[in-house]
């Protein structure tokens, strides 16, 4: 005799993240899976819930985020949950809490933007940062990756020069343990000090140690703007040499000079994969992008870290020597060149709060002085760690990636929520609206992109970059991760102004088989794990 069904979704247009249109049929769950599919209308089942108008997917991966910091301080994921999230792909852009060495402990918290409660560094090894993650719960699947930067701090801390054969070599261990122990793959930050001091060499020679291991190789690229076809070039390079894949995080072109160049990007990547290489990417749906602060400088003003930069900022020649770079036309050298002061925003604060969702051009005019001097007030004042937003986005480049075959989805935001610590400042509108604003704008409003592929880049295309078993598909005896959303209603409701609102129409969240979201309402249930690769 067949066990009940925990479980019926009946009714619903099942998209089931393959990339083929949809159907109306129900969905069983047991326990933490998907255990049966077609007319259940007879069936024995514990609940029901009724979806005819809805769709049904997978949950979706947000391939690129930075919630490993913020889900310490919030477990419930409240952004991203709300946007029918269901594991999330941490450790982005070459920053990781692991591993960590005692004797640069101090360099890397200096770096870290954000230390809630919890993220003590009590860790040093990336299985042990996983163990006293996952002790405490959370709402949805985690996926950690090992960030260059942070082994670069372990290693040798924030010198500027590449490492010594010993130093290499401790990169390479530390790489291979954290890939043993639940690692998916390295990511780069190569525009952010101390990853942006390595050269290429460094960083295949960590690829390969990454690469006896199955994983991937992601990276924020050596730049985004002037030299964004050198530094795509750079990440496929890592991957031909290293024989390994390779994510291109956030693909865009930044600067109005630069609009357009995302189209020869994507023929690199098209390139690269007529190559036999494999390469895919990922985009958010916007047309500004978001980072800290003090990546306005050059990055010999970070060399030795946070405390060596702050003080060189208070010294008059040091200063002049950084205004005097950015303003200098050195291609790849500053945003400067690409993006005008009434194009920056600051975002979020930790003391200056009334700076915060002001231009730069305007906090400079009130304060009567250059503008490149307010960001380096800023810089100074808030330690290092205030974020900004750049408009500096071409709508047509943003269309052109969501609609390239090997391009996925990934907010390059956290977790947040409208309450709490986690609802300071204006961060970027990303960490609210990405999922639903791809479906709701790019998908029904602009028809850039079909809604089955829309879901295809959101699910099953990232498991496939992942490697990642049993997700990203509705199917018998997948974990039953879903999302019960109404495609005429899902839309973003953030923006920069007011950012922190979750977005309509993401009605049901299931995570491994139980509820997080119902009826739109977070059930504060927490049935999220740390995923360990296969
Ligand atoms: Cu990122
Ligand atoms: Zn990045």
């Amino acid at each position: 005799m067949k066990a009940a069904l925990d479980l019926v979704i009946e009714g619903a247009t099942v998209i089931d993240g393959t990339g083929t249109a949809g159907g109306r049929t129900d969905v069983g769950v047991r326990d933490e899976t998907i255990a049966a599919i077609g007319d259940l209308s007879r069936e024995a089942a514990g609940a029901r819930l009724h979806a005819s108008g809805k769709v049904l997917a997978p949950g979706f991966i947000d391939m690129h985020s930075h919630s490993d910091w913020r889900l310490w301080a919030n477990r419930r994921a409240e952004s991203k949950i709300r946007q029918g999230v269901t594991t999330e792909v941490v450790g982005n852009c070459g920053f990781s809490p692991a591993p960590v060495s005692t004797e640069y402990v101090n360099d890397l918290r200096g770096f870290a933007l954000y230390l809630p409660g919890g993220m003590d560094f009590r860790w040093r090894s990336v299985g042990e940062y996983l163990r006293a993650f996952d002790a405490e719960g959370t709402a949805l699947n985690v996926v950690q990756l090992v960030g260059h930067g942070t082994l670069r701090i372990a290693a040798m801390g924030f010198a500027r020069r590449g490492p010594t054969p010993a130093e290499l070599s401790r990169m390479q261990r530390l790489l291979a343990e954290a890939m043993e122990e639940g690692a998916w793959g390295l990511s780069t930050g190569l525009i952010y000090a101390p990853g942006s001091y390595a050269a290429t060499e460094e960083i295949v020679a960590l690829a390969r140690a990454a690469a006896r291991h199955r994983g991937f190789y992601a990276s924020h690229i050596r730049g985004e703007g002037a030299t964004l076809l050198d530094a795509v070039r750079e990440a496929i390079r890592v991957g031909r040499e290293a024989g390994m894949a390779v994510q291109i995080s956030h693909v865009k072109a930044a600067g109005r000079p630069n609009w357009g160049k995302v189209a020869e990007a994507l023929a690199l990547v098209d390139e690269a994969v007529g190559e036999g290489l494999d390469v895919m990417g990922d985009v958010y749906p916007y047309t500004a992008s978001s980072t800290t602060l003090r990546t306005l400088l050059p990055d010999w003003a970070l060399e030795g870290g946070i405390e060596a930069m702050l003080a060189r900022l208070g010294d008059a020649e040091a200063r002049a020597r950084v205004r005097r770079e950015l303003e200098a036309p050195v291609i790849g050298q500053s945003l400067l060149d690409r993006v005008g002061w009434e194009n920056v925003m600051i975002a979020s604060c930790a003391r200056r709060k009334d700076a915060e969702g002001r231009r730069l051009s305007e906090i400079a005019a009130a304060r009567g002085i250059h503008p490149l001097d307010a960001a380096i007030e800023l810089i100074v004042e808030e330690a290092g760690k205030g974020y900004m937003i750049l408009f500096q986005l071409d709508e047509a480049d943003v269309r052109r990636a969501l609609a390239h075959p090997r391009i996925m989805i990934g907010s390059d935001g956290s977790a947040l929520a409208p309450y709490g610590e986690l609802s300071a400042g204006k961060p970027h509108p990303r960490s609210y609206g990405t999922f639903p604003r791809v479906l709701g704008e790019y998908v029904r409003e602009q028809r850039v992109l079909g809604l089955a592929q829309a879901v295809h880049k959101m699910t099953a295309l990232p498991a496939r970059r992942l490697g990642l078993p049993d997700r990203g598909v509705v199917r018998v005896r997948a974990k039953a991760d879903l999302v019960v959303f109404d495609p005429k209603r899902v839309a973003d409701l953030a923006t920069y102004e007011d950012p922190h609102r979750y977005p309509a129409g993401i009605e049901h969240v299931l995570v491994n088989g139980r509820f997080v979201i119902k009826d739109g309402e977070h059930t504060g249930s927490l049935p999220g794990r740390v995923l360990t690769p296969p």
